[in-house]
């Protein structure tokens, strides 16, 4: 698959490796194309480097890796709002939190993916890997005692959640459904709550009992 990167740090860096070393071919975007280079050269496999309009051109998926405030720029110099994105599956991870709490900046209004769907002219967006930090998507691979890493993912296209499926597995992952793009913001919320608990050197894991405990009464409407 080509895939397309708009953004140069440790998210971009922990990603992109994965895929590149997968045998997928890469090519890295950013507002500051010395940044872009380097890091298409720690990455290697041929990786590309380029500007973020060359990126979003690019792949038939293109990871957003920027920080939260950086998000609507970006996608403006890439070329988002004239469609250069229309088409391919955009993975959205970015975590939009307050500076210092762990509570969301969109608190109150749409979610950050949502956001992106209705800038990113036509681009499929699905959310995910947001919820694990970037020293985790650097394993090789990413695999626990009890069983390699779940991502979930939520989106509205299936063709686009099936080639961030296949990414995901490719990392040694698995893909967890977690249900259309206006879900996405619960997903963005979830990591908001959970890394209250990891930057406290808390072990959230034991709030999350197997499926097989768990019999909700009801299947929320
Ligand atoms: N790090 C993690 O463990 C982790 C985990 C889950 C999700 N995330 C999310 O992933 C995204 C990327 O995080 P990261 O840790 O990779 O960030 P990072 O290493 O700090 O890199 C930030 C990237 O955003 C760009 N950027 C920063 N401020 C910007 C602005 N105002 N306008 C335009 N571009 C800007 C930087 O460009 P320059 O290189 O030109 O400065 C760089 O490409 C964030 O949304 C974060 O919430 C991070």
């Amino acid at each position: 698959m080509r895939i397309g990167v708009l953004g140069t740090g440790t998210m971009a860096e922990g990603l992109a490796g994965q895929w590149a070393r997968a045998g997928h071919t890469v090519f890295i975007g950013g507002r500051t194309p010395g940044n872009a280079r380097a890091l298409a050269e720690r990455i290697g496999h041929g990786a590309g480097a380029g500007s973020l309009r060359e990126a979003a051109g690019f792949g038939d998926a293109t990871l957003l890796a920027v920080a939260y405030e950086g998000v609507p720029v970006t996608l403006e110099a890439a070329g988002a709002e004239e469609g250069t994105l229309s088409g391919r599956a955009l993975i959205d991870c970015t975590n939009a939190l307050v500076p210092g709490r762990f509570v969301l900046a969109t608190d109150g209004g749409p979610g950050v993916a949502e956001r992106i769907a209705a800038q990113a002219v036509g681009a499929h967006v699905v959310k995910g890997f947001n919820l694990c930090a970037d020293s985790v998507w650097r394993m090789t691979p990413p695999v626990f005692a009890d069983g390699p890493l779940a991502v979930p993912l939520c989106g509205d296209d299936e063709g686009a959640l099936e080639a961030v499926r296949t990414l995901v597995r490719d990392m040694g992952c698995v893909p967890l459904d977690g249900g259309p793009l206006e879900r996405a913001r619960h997903l963005e919320s979830t990591a908001a709550f959970l890394l209250g608990f990891w930057f406290a050197g808390a072990e959230p894991r034991a709030a999350l009992p197997p499926a097989a405990a768990q019999r909700p009464h009801r299947v929320a409407d």
